[in-house]
C-alpha cells in the first residue's frame, strides 16, 4: 500500500516535469500498451498495424510536432499494463497512453492516468463502465450495450421468440447478456438459458450440448475477438446448425480478423457490430486497400478503434499545438469525424463513443466471407450509461 502511494507521489511530482518537457520538445510520445503476444496477440497486431498505416499517411506530425509512437507488449497481463502505463508516463513523458486490448487490462491502467493526468484512449477494451473509471479516459472501440441491444431489437422481429444465451465470463460478457436479455424480455421474447465460458482456454462443447438440449430459436453468443473461429467450428460440429438452431452474435464472433477461415457454417449468421470491412462507403473501401496492402491481412473493428484513436490523438494535438494533459483530453471530447465505420461523436460529457450500430449477415462474395450490412441503427450511445 505505502510502496503503491510512493509510487503515485512519484507519479504526480512526475507529471509536472514531463508537462514541461512536453512544452519545450519538437517531439510528442505517444505511448501504446497492446497484447502484442499472448491470447488476444490478434488485437495487438490489428491495433499495431492500423497506426503504422496511420503513421504513413499523416506524415507522423500533429501540432506542428514529431510524433513518435511507442509500442509496448503487456501479453494480456494486467500487472504490466500497470506497469508500462507507469513507465511511459515517467520515463518516457508521452503526451497519451493508448492501445488496451482487454477490459481487465484498461481498468488496471486508469488510475495510473487519473495521477499522471495523462489522456488515455481506449482503442479495443468495450465493457461500458471503463470510461467511468477514470476521467482521463476517451474511447474508440464501442460498447457490448450498444451491440447488444441492437440484436435484441432485430430477432424478434424475424421470427426468434425463444434464445439461449452464451457469453465470455467477465465485464464485456456481463454487459453483453444483460443488456441483450432485458431488451429481448422487453420485446416479449423468452429466455430458456443463460450460459457462460471461462475468458482463458474454452470448450464450447459442454454448454453447446446444453443449449442442444433447450432447443431454443437461436443461440446468442458474445466472445471477444480472437475466439469467434474455435467457438464456430464446435458449433459445426456439434450439429446446432442441422438441428434448427440458429447463431445470432455481436460481430465480435464473426470477427474480420478470422471470418475467412470459418467456413459456410458461418454464412447466414445475422449480427450487430459498429464496423465492418465490407461496409461500403469510399473512405472504408481506401482504408481496406491501404491496410491490406501494408499488411497483407484485413482490418477489423480493433484495426479501427486503434486507426480512429490515433486520428483522435493526432486532431487534439493539432488544437493544443502539442501539449498534452488537461488541454490534450479538452481537445478530445466533442470530435466529431468520418471514420472507415460511418460518422463517429466523442460525446464530451461521458468521454465514450456514439457510433452507428449496423446489423450484418455473414455472405460469400467473389469466394471470401464477409459481414454484409443490411440494416442500422444511427448514433447510437452507449446504453449502459446512467447519466
Ligand atoms: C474486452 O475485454 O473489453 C473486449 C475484448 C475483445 C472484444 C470485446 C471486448 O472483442
Amino acid at each position: 500500500m505505502l510502496n503503491r502511494r510512493l509510487h503515485l507521489m512519484a507519479l504526480a511530482a512526475a507529471t509536472l516535469a514531463a508537462g514541461a518537457a512536453q512544452a519545450q520538445s519538437d517531439t510528442v510520445k505517444i505511448g501504446v500498451i497492446l497484447p502484442m503476444t499472448g491470447p488476444s496477440a490478434s488485437t495487438g497486431k490489428q491495433i499495431d498495424a492500423a497506426i503504422k498505416l496511420f503513421m504513413a499517411q499523416s506524415g507522423g506530425k500533429a501540432g506542428g510536432k514529431k510524433v513518435e509512437v511507442i509500442v509496448k507488449d503487456d501479453n494480456g497481463t494486467a500487472n504490466l499494463t500497470a506497469r508500462m502505463a507507469q513507465e511511459l508516463i515517467v520515463n518516457d513523458k508521452v503526451v497519451a497512453i493508448a492501445g488496451f486490448g482487454l477490459t481487465p487490462l484498461a481498468l488496471t491502467a486508469a488510475p495510473i492516468a487519473t495521477q499522471g493526468k495523462t489522456p488515455m484512449v481506449v482503442m479495443a477494451a468495450a465493457t461500458s463502465a471503463i470510461t467511468e473509471a477514470s476521467p482521463y479516459i476517451v474511447r474508440t472501440s464501442f460498447t457490448l450495450p450498444q451491440a447488444a441491444v441492437s440484436i435484441a431489437e432485430w430477432a424478434p422481429k424475424h421470427g426468434i421468440k425463444k434464445v439461449a444465451t452464451l457469453v465470455a465470463d467477465y465485464g464485456p460478457g456481463n454487459d453483453a447478456e444483460k443488456f441483450f436479455v432485458d431488451r429481448f424480455l422487453l420485446n416479449g421474447g423468452q429466455v430458456l438459458e443463460k450460459l457462460r465460458t471461462p475468458l482463458r482456454g474454452a470448450d464450447f462443447a459442454p454448454v453447446l450440448q446444453k443449449v442442444r438440449d433447450a432447443k431454443p430459436d437461436a443461440l446468442f453468443v458474445f466472445l471477444p475477438s480472437g475466439q469467434g473461429a474455435q467457438f464456430m467450428k464446435q458449433f459445426g460440429e456439434r450439429g446446432l446448425d442441422k438441428a434448427g438452431i440458429k447463431l445470432i452474435a455481436t460481430g465480435d464472433v464473426t470477427d474480420d480478423d478470422q471470418l475467412n477461415d470459418m467456413g459456410d457454417v458461418a454464412l447466414g449468421v445475422v449480427n450487430s457490430h459498429h464496423y465492418s470491412a465490407a461496409h461500403p462507403s469510399a473512405m472504408n473501401k481506401k482504408f481496406v486497400a491501404d491496410f491490406e496492402a501494408m499488411n497483407k491481412f484485413r482490418p477489423n473493428f480493433m484495426a479501427v478503434g486503434g486507426y480512429d484513436g490515433m486520428r483522435l490523438i493526432f486532431k487534439g494535438l493539432d488544437a493544443t499545438k502539442g501539449a498534452g494533459g488537461d488541454a490534450l483530453l479538452a481537445a478530445m471530447k466533442g470530435q466529431l469525424f468520418e471514420s472507415p465505420r460511418g460518422q463517429i461523436l466523442i460525446d464530451a460529457q461521458t468521454r465514450d463513443i456514439v457510433q452507428d450500430i449496423y446489423i450484418r449477415k455473414v455472405e460469400k462474395k467473389d469466394g471470401q466471407l464477409w459481414n454484409i450490412e443490411f440494416d442500422v441503427q444511427k448514433a447510437v450511445k452507449d446504453p449502459g450509461k446512467t447519466k
